[in-house]
């Protein structure tokens, strides 16, 4: 077995750990690297559990041959038609011309555009079986989690569900693959920022799946990327839910965005009030020095969110303005506001972000604090004021 994990019986771990890339989707950083799950059942019939990205094909497929010798693989399970799971479809199937390429109606489409693959093809509809011999699987389509065509597959005899992006985590899989094997804290964290930034939009679609995944016994969750869940499964499923709902934590995000440096400064006055005021969690981010990625991780943990914005060209500084769009796209919800801002001439940031406030529909704590080029002590004393409201909201 080359660099393969068997997860149960004859059912291997065949993915790729992908320490390279810099950015997933090219928007999102990945100091941590990302691993593309796969996973390979020998049964009397031979099926593959989704692919790995482009790039990687040769290694995966020596890992998927070192497993199945001179047998042919006869099934190839497509749960999500994203590039990073279907980039070696193409590929895989000019070496295996008698694959099934199992999909969903959804599927065929984006199937035949990006790779004008349309024979060969096994449709199953929901509740589906696909019996391999000893094993058996079903397909769920789970729409919009995070693609039209997303699905995932159950496997009946160990209770294993194949979830492709639902549940995955970035960080590439260090030596361990299991969640009993590795540091969960990190993987939490790098699971919440995948979600809240490819997967936070669809909180209705998977509230929807999590309804629709409930009837069926899970013992252990295998997803596309990240550590599998063997442990205790039901951990990341009731984290999904508490995402998906917009449910948080007492905490707050302060994000701000500061040329100078006087609006970084009241950003550290309102953190100190917080703290004085007990607040535990506190987390300041420079908006032009921490990657979005990173802030919406946090927003989605923490009930608190406070921004500042120096003015830009009648505006917000362009970050700010950034992360704005970025969480009125989201929808986030639930979550207590409050703004502050600094200007020189006629303002633009706080008039913008109070925009935003609207539009949002979050609940606005107090009045925001936008002061005149640098902050004086009348200003700092507004900012500590502006610090203990948020601190009684969250506390009561
Ligand atoms: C490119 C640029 C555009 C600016 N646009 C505005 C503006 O539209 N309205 C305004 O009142 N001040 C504007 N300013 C001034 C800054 O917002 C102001 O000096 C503020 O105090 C800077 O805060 P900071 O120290 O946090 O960077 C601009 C400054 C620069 C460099
Ligand atoms: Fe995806
Ligand atoms: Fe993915």
């Amino acid at each position: 077995m080359y660099n393969c994990v068997e997860i149960q019986k004859n059912i291997y771990w065949v993915g790729i750990n992908d320490k390279r890339l810099e950015l997933f989707e090219n928007l999102w950083p990945l100091e941590h690297g990302v691993s593309y799950n796969s996973y390979l059942i020998c049964d009397e019939k031979v099926a593959l559990i989704d692919t790995v990205a482009e790039g990687n094909y040769e290694y995966y497929l020596k890992k998927i041959q070192s497993i199945i010798k001179d047998r042919k693989i006869d099934y190839l399970i497509v749960n999500h038609m994203e590039p990073d799971h279907s980039g070696v479809i193409p590929t895989l199937v000019r070496n295996f011309p008698d694959i099934k390429i199992v999909v969903n109606n959804k599927t065929l489409d984006i199937l035949k555009n990006f790779y004008q693959l349309e024979d060969n093809l096994h449709l199953v509809k929901e509740g589906d079986e696909l019996v391999l011999g000893n094993y058996k699987l079903k397909f769920y389509p789970i729409p919009m989690v995070h693609w039209p065509e997303s699905m995932v597959t159950y496997e009946e005899t160990t209770k294993t569900l194949f979830s492709n992006d639902a549940f995955g985590s970035f960080g590439s899989l260090d030596g361990g693959i299991f969640d009993d094997q590795l540091h969960l804290v990190f993987f939490e964290e790098e699971m919440r920022r995948y979600y809240s930034n490819i997967v936070g939009k669809y909180g209705v679609p998977v509230q929807n799946a999590l309804k629709k995944l409930s009837s069926l016994e899970i013992k252990c969750i295998c997803p596309s990327h990240g550590p599998i869940w063997r442990t205790n499964p039901q951990k990341v499923i009731s984290l999904y839910n508490k995402w998906s709902l917009c449910e948080s934590d007492k905490g707050v995000v302060i994000v701000y965005g500061s040329m100078y440096g006087n609006t970084a400064k009241m950003a550290e006055t309102i953190g100190q009030s917080l703290v004085k005021h007990g607040i535990e969690d506190v987390k300041i981010y420079d908006s032009s020095k921490t990657h979005l990625s990173y802030i919406l991780r946090d927003i989605w943990k923490y009930r608190g969110l406070i921004i500042g914005s120096c003015a830009y060209n009648n505006g917000m500084f362009p970050p700010i303005e950034n992360l704005t769009t970025k969480l009125l796209q989201l929808g986030v919800k639930n979550r207590l506001l409050a703004l502050f801002g600094n200007y020189s001439w006629n303002g633009g940031g706080v008039s913008n972000l109070e925009k935003f406030a609207e539009k949002s529909g979050m609940e606005l704590v107090g009045q925001s604090v936008e002061v005149k080029s640098s902050p004086k002590e009348e200003d700092l004393e507004k900012l500590r004021e502006l610090g203990k409201l948020m601190a009684d909201k969250l506390k009561s």
